[in-house]
């Protein structure tokens, strides 16, 4: 049974905590990790398959070389430049990610890659619009992990105060997966109950200024756990399993995932987090959210920073 080839590249903390946790959860037949320091790949995937014993099923875990990435179904790229606690903004990484991002995308369409392109690396929707552009690819084809983990960093917070599961939390972090990011709080609900009525329902639990403690309580995840670990890893690797498993298993599960908008929401010529059905054919559908005025225009200005973005260092 082919349960599907997927191939990381960059074998730091943030591809290693990708390939443990789909192995965990047995969702595809093989994972390749690829790493410019080959020695480090070998280990990392020596060291995983001895963990073979206690999954599910079997999954071929090896590192290679880009030769693998010809048959691959979906490529992961986390590849980056170092990264430590004094980080404070996913753009100041552009400039050098940049060159790493062009080396990787160029090495894998060079042997025949046509599957799906899962970008992580960071600035993400401002690397995924790169790797658009020097693959060729469709932009079905490229998607970057974007808002996903924000949006479960989002609902953790919420579902604690109110004491629900976090999945049963249904709200859309969406916009750049960054600052200048937002909550399409109008379309937010909890078990078909709409945010507004929840928050004003459950006042003496949810505290004050919650729609401004909770975006600034997503937002500022990232940074608070840089601070104490010079990285992040497993929220990214259980966020990009879920949009994985929706692509090998055809799901059609919703994710608020960084793609390209052809006109969708007005906007055009960029990537940037909506929602989106995901399936074996990659961002099979974005879908529109009705937004508020006011959301539009919060939203517009993300989209126009990641342009300005693209424009200046992309071009
Ligand atoms: C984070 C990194 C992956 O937000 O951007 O954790």
């Amino acid at each position: 049974m082919n349960r599907g080839k997927v191939v990381i590249v960059g074998a730091g903390m943030v591809g290693t905590s990708i390939a443990y946790s789909i192995m965990n959860q047995s969702i595809c037949g093989e994972i390749i990790i690829i790493d410019i320091n080959e020695k480090k790949a070998e280990g990392e995937a020596l060291d995983m398959t001895h963990a073979m014993e206690f999954m599910n099923y079997k999954t071929i875990i090896k590192s290679g070389k880009y030769e693998d990435c010809k048959d691959a179904d979906v490529i992961i790229i986390t590849a980056s430049v170092p990264m430590n606690s004094t980080l404070t903004d996913r753009m100041a990484l552009l400039e050098k990610n940049k060159s790493v991002m062009k080396s990787i995308v160029e090495s894998i369409m060079a042997v025949g890659f046509n599957g799906i392109l899962l970008v992580v690396s960071n600035p993400v929707d401002v690397m995924t619009y790169y790797a658009w552009k020097l693959s060729g690819l469709p932009k079905e084809k490229v998607i970057g992990s974007g808002t996903t983990l924000d949006s479960a960093r989002l609902h953790y917070y919420i579902a604690r105060t109110v004491d629900v599961s976090p999945s049963s939390v249904y709200a859309f972090v969406i916009g750049e997966h960054g600052d200048s990011e937002m909550v399409a709080w109008s379309t937010a609900t909890i078990g078909g109950k709409d945010i507004d009525n929840v928050f004003k329902d459950n006042k003496s639990r949810i505290g004050e200024n919650p729609y401004e403690r909770f975006l600034t309580e997503a937002k500022n995840a990232g940074w608070d756990i840089f601070a104490r670990k010079g990285n992040t890893s497993y929220g990214i690797a259980a966020s990009v399993t879920g949009i994985l498993k929706s692509i090998l298993y055809d799901e059609n599960k919703v994710y608020p995932v960084s793609v390209y908008l052809d006109g969708e929401y007005g906007v055009s010529d960029v990537y940037v987090s909506v929602p989106t059905i995901i399936n074996n054919e990659g961002a099979k559908e974005i879908v529109e959210l009705h937004l508020t005025s006011e959301e539009n225009e919060k939203f517009k200005n993300s989209c126009q920073l990641l342009k300005n973005k693209c424009k200046e260092f992309l071009q």
